[in-house]
């Protein structure tokens, strides 16, 4: 027996992980530490009502012999692929039935949809970097560039023609540094790819957070992508769905490719994937209904009054800052020249908050950081409290 050695070329742990270490060593020997999170982007509102209705009725279903569901339809239920269909037709997308696919989230898709690519390809990220894209290309053995995302180019690097690459993953808008790319700027990245011969995988989690009318919300607004953009969505962020888990995966079928990555998807889902559970398809159709749409919408700007607060709050701190826009992410320059984890540290010890070193999205992140606008109000208010006072009181 071989093992997979590629796993030696990976961090010990995924960032998160680590910080979770981190921040139980520390609440171990702090043990009255009021702390307040804002590191990993999990959600603190609870599921819309309209959500957890149809959740409480499809459970009553399955307890009904008449209307009791066993093993999930191929791709998901006619209901939720319409759904999501219909939700697509807002953005003047219209996607094929057999092109959207059930997911139990993006992240999982998003490393589960390498089976369909070869180890001999070069992968192009940007940097910083959403850890999953790297982390799940090194451990199949994949050679991983970078494209710098930096201050001088808002974040946004567009493509180098020079530059060859086969598999290139887009985050839009970004996480972790909230940047977001007009439909212009896209369009250049989907015309490089198509000069490439290269596919797109085109993480749009945030995109319920989009307030920019220049901003696209999904790839397929702009011209060409239907021939090189496999998209991945989830409600994690859109709807509270981080624990609850569903998404959504578009593989067109117009790819260019020298095979058939919708046909290919759909053996490799219905082989090693047996679905979403129909208790959670159902809440996730609820999601898109006006109902579901109006709390939802709730939600989102609840969380972007967060984002308000926290930027007002930079402000008075006199500390420079990206995103919040189009994103429940804040990425900040961390002060006083300190660099990533010295921050995280002297945030944890002196103010009791937790967030995210820039430097572990990837070394154009280092002396960045990252806080989320996922608390709740009081707790945001207070955090910015508590920075002001670390730095400046
Ligand atoms: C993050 O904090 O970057 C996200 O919550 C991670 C994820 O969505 O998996």
């Amino acid at each position: 027996m071989k093992i997979n050695q590629n796993y030696a070329n990976v961090k010990k742990s995924y960032l998160f992980i680590e910080i979770a270490h981190r921040l139980r060593e520390y609440v171990a020997a702090h043990p009255d530490a009021d702390i307040i999170k804002m590191g990993i982007g999990d959600v603190t509102l609870p599921l819309a009502p309209a959500v957890v209705e149809a959740m409480r009725k499809a459970a009553d279903e399955m307890g009904k012999k008449e209307t009791f569901r066993g093993y999930v339809d191929d791709n998901g239920y006619d209901f939720l692929i319409n759904a999501v269909k219909n939700y697509y037709a807002n953005f003047g997308v219209d996607l094929d039935y057999w092109e959207i696919f059930i997911s139990d989230g993006a992240k999982s898709d998003l490393g589960n949809i390498l089976d369909l690519f070869d180890a001999d390809n070069t992968v192009l990220v940007t940097d910083p970097v959403y850890p999953v894209y790297v982390d799940t290309n090194v451990m199949s053995g994949r050679r991983v560039i970078f494209a710098d995302a930096t201050e001088e180019n808002g974040f946004l690097p567009l493509p180098d023609p020079s530059v060859k690459a086969d598999i290139i993953y887009l985050c839009t808008p970004n996480n972790p540094t909230g940047a977001a790319y007009t439909r212009a700027q896209l369009k250049q990245w989907v015309d490089y790819a198509k000069a490439q011969g290269a596919v797109i995988l085109f993480d749009s989690a945030y995109e319920a957070f989009i307030t920019d009318p220049d901003v696209p919300h999904s790839a397929y607004e702009i011209e060409g992508a239907r021939d090189c953009v496999i998209e991945f969505c989830s409600l994690s962020k859109t709807a509270g769905f981080t624990g609850t888990r569903c998404g959504y995966t578009i593989v067109p079928k117009t790819l260019k490719a020298d095979g058939d990555l919708n046909g290919m998807w759909l053996r490799r889902q219905t082989t090693k994937f047996n679905g979403v559970a129909y208790v959670i398809q159902r809440a996730a159709e609820a999601v898109f209904t006006p109902e579901g749409q109006r709390q939802i919408k709730e939600n989102i700007a609840y969380y972007q009054e967060n984002a308000k607060i926290l930027m007002a709050g930079l402000d008075r701190c006199g500390i420079k800052y990206f995103g919040g826009k189009n994103s429940p992410y804040i990425w900040l320059k961390c002060p006083d020249g300190m660099g990533s984890w010295e921050f995280f540290d002297k945030l944890l010890s002196e103010a009791n908050v937790v967030g995210t070193p820039g430097e572990g999205f990837g070394k154009n992140g280092k002396g960045y950081f990252r806080l989320t606008s996922f608390s709740t109000h009081e707790k945001t208010a207070e955090a910015v409290e508590r920075i002001y006072k670390m730095l400046r009181g």
